[in-house]
């Protein structure tokens, strides 16, 4: 095993561990402070954010409006910080990059800070931060994240950013895929109601996780905007190996 960025520390042998799951980051009333969360944005806050780490940026400063972007960017004052994010799913105008995971090539974010806003992801990362450890998950690094939220030792919550409030399925998808991983490496989990239906769901899809997509509102939202691309390549599986972690303020992968 590599170098964790932090510590993520060892799981107590024999231990009974809990899997909680939220259709919203405003369903969550509950204290994370002894949680590792792992917060979902399948389209496409949390799957830009794998892409950029496993394409080498150096950390992603999340923050909820655009002017404090704006700020923040000014603040850190270098050429080498990228402005990004969406509203309404769209570019943000005099943003470097938008909400495409597409736009996150090695080229263009290698080695540089990016400062991000979204509507629904980074607004779920920023009411996690009390967590004990924060994850990024998707389905892009389903595997690589239920191995790391497992070696923590700790109950998991995976929350989903959800759209505008409201439960996404593309999320509660990807919430089953990491479970299902999870019980690969521990078949010794509790798992809430909520978690049982992410893992059903994800079960009976998993050969074709576009099918109980099609009429998803998200999905239909982003094909309007002609985002194809970007629905086909956020419901890749496992094609990387990173594990984007929020501490004070700041994503970075967990394995440095
Ligand atoms: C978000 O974080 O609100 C979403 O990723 C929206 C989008 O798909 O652009």
């Amino acid at each position: 095993m590599r170098f964790l960025w932090y510590n993520l520390g060892r799981p107590e042998r024999g231990l009974d561990m809990a899997i909680e799951l939220y259709a919203t980051a405003g369903s969550v009333e509950k204290d994370l402070r002894n949680c590792v969360v792992i917060v979902v944005d399948v389209l496409r806050a949390t799957s830009v954010m794998t892409t950029a780490v496993q394409n080498g940026v150096r950390s992603i400063i999340p923050v909820s409006e655009v002017e404090e972007a704006v700020d923040m960017a000014r603040q850190l004052g270098n050429q080498r910080v990228l402005l990004c994010g969406e509203r309404e799913a769209k570019p943000i105008p005099e943003f470097h990059l938008s909400n495409s995971p597409l736009e996150y090539t090695a080229d263009m974010v290698s080695g540089r800070v990016m400062v991000m806003t979204t509507t629904n992801g980074t607004r779920a990362i920023l009411r996690a931060r009390d967590a004990k450890h924060l994850l990024i998950g998707s389905l892009l690094n389903a595997s690589a994240v239920a191995q790391a939220a497992r070696s923590c030792g700790e109950n998991i919550a995976i929350i989903c950013a959800g759209t505008y409030g409201k439960f996404s399925l593309d999320d509660i998808l990807c919430a089953g895929a990491i479970i299902s991983r999870i019980l690969e490496i521990d078949g010794k989990q509790y798992l809430d109601d909520l978690a049982r239906t992410a893992l059903t769901l994800y079960d009976s899809y998993k050969d074709d996780l576009r099918a109980p997509l099609a009429g998803c509102a998200h999905v239909q939202r982003l094909k309007a905007l002609g985002m194809e691309k970007d629905i086909d390549f956020c419901l890749q599986e496992d094609i990387m190996d990173v594990v984007p972690c929020y501490l004070d303020g700041v994503i970075r992968n967990a394995y440095a």
